[in-house]
C-alpha cells in the first residue's frame, strides 16, 4: 500500500491554504480522513489526518526533525544560517533532535519547574480580574485581554520589563510566519523580526548575567547539567523560544475558546454555573480548535505508519487539528462538550517535543474563562472579526466585543 495521491487529495490540501479552509478546516480534514488518512500532497510530503496515526508518529523515536543543512539545501537555500528567523528556529530545542534535544530540555526543565508555574496561580488571578477590567463597555478582545494576558505572564516569568513587552508582539508574529510557506516579502520581515529579537534578548541577557534577578533568564544563565552550560548563542535562542511559544498560542487559545464558548451558550453557560469545570473544559476547548494545527516530522528511518511503507527521508505532516475531531477517538467530536471525559487531544503535541509551557497555558485559560464569563455573563462578538492569515498557528488577530 502508498500513500495516496489523487487529484482530490491536492484540492482538499489547496483548499485548507484559501480563505474559506482557514475559517473552517474541519470539514476539509473529515474529507481528507474519510477518503485518504494516509495521503500523499503534490510536494511529496505524507499527510496524516488519524488520531492513531498522528499519535503513533509523535510518539516514535524514528520520526524526528529533518537535518536543517539537508533540508535547505534540497530548497537551494544552503546559506539558511545567516537568516535570524531560520537560525532560531532550527537551533531551538524544539527543531533538533536527541542528544542535542535532551541536552537542551533537561537545562530549560531546570529552570522551568512546575513549582514555578504554580507559584504564578495567584498573581496570574489577580491579573486576570484587572484585565478584565479594560472590556468593560466592550472592545477588541485580543488587544484588551488575549494578548496581554499571556504576554504579562512570561514576560514576567522571563524577565523582560514591562515597558518592552508590547513590542513583542507585531515581532513574534512576523517571525512565525516563517512556520508556513512564505513569500520573500514575509521572509524578509521574518527575519527582521528576529533579527531584532535576538538582539534584545541576547542584551537582556548580559544584563542579567551580570546582575541576576530572580527570573528564567537569569535562572537560564546559570543552569547547569553536570558542568554543562547554554552557550549564549544557546540562551538567546531558549528565551525566542520562550517568549514566542508562550503568548501567540495562548493569545489564540483564549480567542478560539471564547468564540467555541459563545457558539454552544449551554456549555458557557455550564462553566458560568460550575467553575470547577475548568481543567476539563480547557482540555475541551484546546481538543475542539486548537491553536496549533499541525506539525511535522521526518523519518529517520525506513519504517511504516499503520502498515503504509514510509521511507527514510520522508516528511510528514501530522494533522493535530483534524486528529482532534476524529470520530474514531472522540465521540460526537464536532460537539464542543465541557465535562468529555474521553481527553488527551493532540494540541501540544506528543513525545520528546510535548509543549513545555502546557501547564502554564492550562493555568492561564482556567482561570480565565472561568473569570470572564461570570463578570460578563451578556458577553457577544461583534462584527470585525479578523482571523490570523495562517494555517499551523490557528486564531484571531482581532475579536471585537460587546458585554
Ligand atoms: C495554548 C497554548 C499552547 C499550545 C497549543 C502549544 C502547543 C505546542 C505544541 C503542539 C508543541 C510541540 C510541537 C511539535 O511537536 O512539533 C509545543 C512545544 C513547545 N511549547 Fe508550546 N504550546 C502552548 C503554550 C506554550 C507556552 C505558554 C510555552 C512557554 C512557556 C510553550 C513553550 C513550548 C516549548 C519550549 C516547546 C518545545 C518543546 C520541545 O521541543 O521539547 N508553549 N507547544
Amino acid at each position: 500500500m502508498e500513500p495516496l495521491r489523487s487529484a482530490e487529495v491536492d484540492r482538499l490540501l489547496f483548499e485548507l491554504t484559501q480563505p474559506t479552509g482557514r475559517a473552517d478546516p474541519y470539514s476539509y480534514y473529515e474529507a481528507l480522513r474519510r477518503t485518504a488518512p494516509i495521503a500523499r500532497a503534490e510536494d511529496g510530503a505524507i499527510v496524516l489526518t488519524r488520531y492513531a496515526d498522528c499519535h503513533a508518529v509523535l510518539h516514535d523515536p524514528r520520526f524526528g526533525r529533518a537535518d536543517p543543512e539537508k533540508l535547505f539545501a534540497s530548497i537551494g537555500l544552503p546559506s539558511w544560517k545567516e537568516f535570524p528567523a531560520l537560525w532560531t528556529l532550527n537551533t531551538s530545542m524544539l527543531s533538533v533532535n536527541p542528544p542535542q534535544h535532551t541536552r537542551l530540555r533537561r537545562l530549560v526543565s531546570k529552570a522551568f519547574t512546575a513549582r514555578k508555574v504554580e507559584q504564578l496561580r495567584a498573581p496570574v488571578a489577580e491579573l486576570v480580574d484587572t484585565l478584565l477590567d479594560q472590556i468593560d463597555g466592550g472592545g477588541d478582545f485580543v488587544d484588551t485581554f488575549a494578548f496581554p494576558l499571556p504576554v504579562a505572564v512570561i514576560g514576567e516569568l522571563l524577565g523582560v520589563p514591562e515597558a518592552d513587552r508590547a513590542a513583542f508582539q507585531p515581532l513574534v508574529r512576523d517571525w512565525t510566519m516563517v512556520l508556513d510557506l512564505f513569500s520573500p516579502e514575509v521572509f524578509a520581515r521574518a527575519n527582521q523580526a528576529a533579527g531584532q529579537i535576538r538582539d534584545y534578548l541576547a542584551d537582556l541577557a548580559q544584563q542579567r548575567r551580570r546582575n541576576p534577578q530572580d527570573d528564567l533568564i537569569s535562572a537560564l544563565a546559570s543552569a547547569s547539567d553536570d558542568g554543562d552550560q547554554l552557550s549564549e548563542d544557546e540562551l538567546v535562542t531558549m528565551a525566542a523560544l520562550l517568549f514566542a511559544a508562550g503568548f501567540e498560542t495562548t493569545t489564540h487559545l483564549l480567542g478560539n475558546g471564547l468564540v467555541a464558548l459563545l457558539a454552544s451558550p449551554d456549555q458557557a453557560s455550564a462553566l458560568r454555573k460550575d467553575p470547577e469545570l475548568a481543567p476539563t473544559a480547557v482540555e475541551e476547548l484546546l481538543r475542539f480548535d486548537s491553536s496549533v494545527q499541525l506539525t511535522g516530522r521526518t523519518a529517520l528511518a525506513d519504517t511504516k505508519v499503520a502498515g503504509v511503507p514510509i521511507a527514510k527521508g520522508a516528511r510528514l505532516v501530522c494533522y493535530t487539528g483534524a486528529a482532534n475531531r476524529d470520530p474514531q477517538r472522540f465521540d460526537d467530536p464536532n460537539r464542543l462538550e465541557l465535562a468529555r471525559r474521553d481527553g488527551a487531544p493532540l494540541s501540544f503535541g506528543g513525545g520528546i517535543h510535548y509543549c513545555l509551557g502546557a501547564p502554564l497555558a492550562r493555568l492561564e485559560a482556567q482561570l480565565a474563562f472561568p473569570a470572564l464569563l461570570t463578570r460578563y455573563p451578556n458577553l457577544q462578538l461583534s462584527d470585525g472579526a479578523q482571523r490570523r492569515d495562517s494555517l499551523t498557528l490557528r486564531g484571531y488577530l482581532h475579536l471585537p466585543v460587546n458585554c
